[in-house]
C-alpha cells in the first residue's frame, strides 16, 4: 500500500550542492572518506534550514563604519541537537560549527533485524526540562526509514512538554512509509530532507536509499 504523506510538512532541500554530495554519497564505490565529506555537506544545509525557526532578537554592533542594531539569535533560546545514534552523530560536528550554543544530547537505539523496531541503549535527554518553550530541539539522522527510531526520539521530547513547532527532524534520505509513520502520530512535525526515496526493501533498507548509513560513515561495511 502506498504511504499517504503531507508534503506540506516536508521540506526537501533540491539545493544543487546538496543534490550534488548526495549523488557522491549514495554511489557505492565512494570511499569512506569521501562519503563522509559529503554527507557532512549536506547535514550543514540542512542544519540552516532548521535554524529557520530560532528566535531572533536585536544586539547594538560597531561596525567600522557606524553603530547599529543587527538581528542575531536570542541566546536566552536553548538548543538541543539529538542525533540518534550512531549514524546521527555525522550532524554532530557540523551543528556545534553552526550553533556553538547548542548543547548535544545523544540518543542510543539500534535496529532490531527482525522486528525492524528501535532498542534503547543510551538516553542523554535531560529528566527535568525548565522553560520548556525556551528549547529548540533537531533530531538527526541520516537515514528515516521506518520512522520508529525518530518516532521514540520525539516522544521523549514531547513527555516533557517541549512545543512541537520547537522540534524537527533532520534527515538526508527518507522513505515515505517513515515520513507517514511519523505524521500519523504528530502532523505537525516538521521533517526536512534531501530526499524523499521510493520505497523500504524487504530488508529494511531506503532504496534507491546509500546502504547502512553507519557502516558507509564508519567503515564497518
Ligand atoms: N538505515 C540505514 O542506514 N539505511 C537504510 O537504508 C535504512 C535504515
Amino acid at each position: 500500500m502506498e504511504a499517504v504523506i503531507n508534503k506540506e510538512k516536508v521540506r526537501v532541500i533540491l539545493n544543487p550542492v546538496v543534490l550534488q554530495n548526495l549523488c557522491v554519497m549514495r554511489d557505492k564505490d565512494t570511499d569512506t572518506q569521501n562519503v563522509r565529506i559529503a554527507t557532512r555537506k549536506i547535514t550543514r544545509c540542512l542544519l540552516y534550514e532548521a535554524a529557520k525557526n530560532l528566535p531572533l532578537v536585536e544586539k547594538e554592533v560597531t561596525t567600522p563604519l557606524t553603530t547599529f542594531r543587527a538581528k542575531t539569535i536570542d541566546p536566552d533560546t536553548n538548543i538541543i541537537i539529538s542525533p540518534i545514534l550512531r549514524a546521527g552523530l555525522i550532524f554532530t560536528d557540523e551543528a556545534i560549527d553552526i550553533l556553538p550554543q547548542a548543547c548535544i544530547r545523544h540518543i542510543g537505539m539500534y535496529r532490531d533485524e527482525k522486528t525492524l523496531k528501535p532498542v534503547w541503549y543510551y538516553n542523554k535527554v535531560p529528566m527535568d526540562v525548565k522553560d520548556a518553550n525556551d528549547i529548540y530541539v533537531y533530531i538527526t539522522d541520516p537515514m528515516l526509514a521506518t520512522g520508529n527510531s525518530m518516532l521514540a526520539a520525539i516522544n521523549l521530547y514531547v513527555e516533557k512538554g517541549i512545543p512541537i513547532n520547537h522540534i524537527k527532524c533532520i534527515c538526508i534520505i527518507s522513505a515515505p512509509q517513515g515520513i507517514s509513520n511519523i505524521q500519523k502520530h504528530y502532523p505537525d512535525i516538521e521533517i526536512i530532507t534531501a530526499s524523499i526515496d521510493e520505497y523500504i526493501n524487504e530488508k529494511g533498507y531506503i532504496v534507491p536509499g546509500m546502504g547502512d548509513a553507519g557502516d558507509r560513515i564508519f567503515n564497518t561495511l
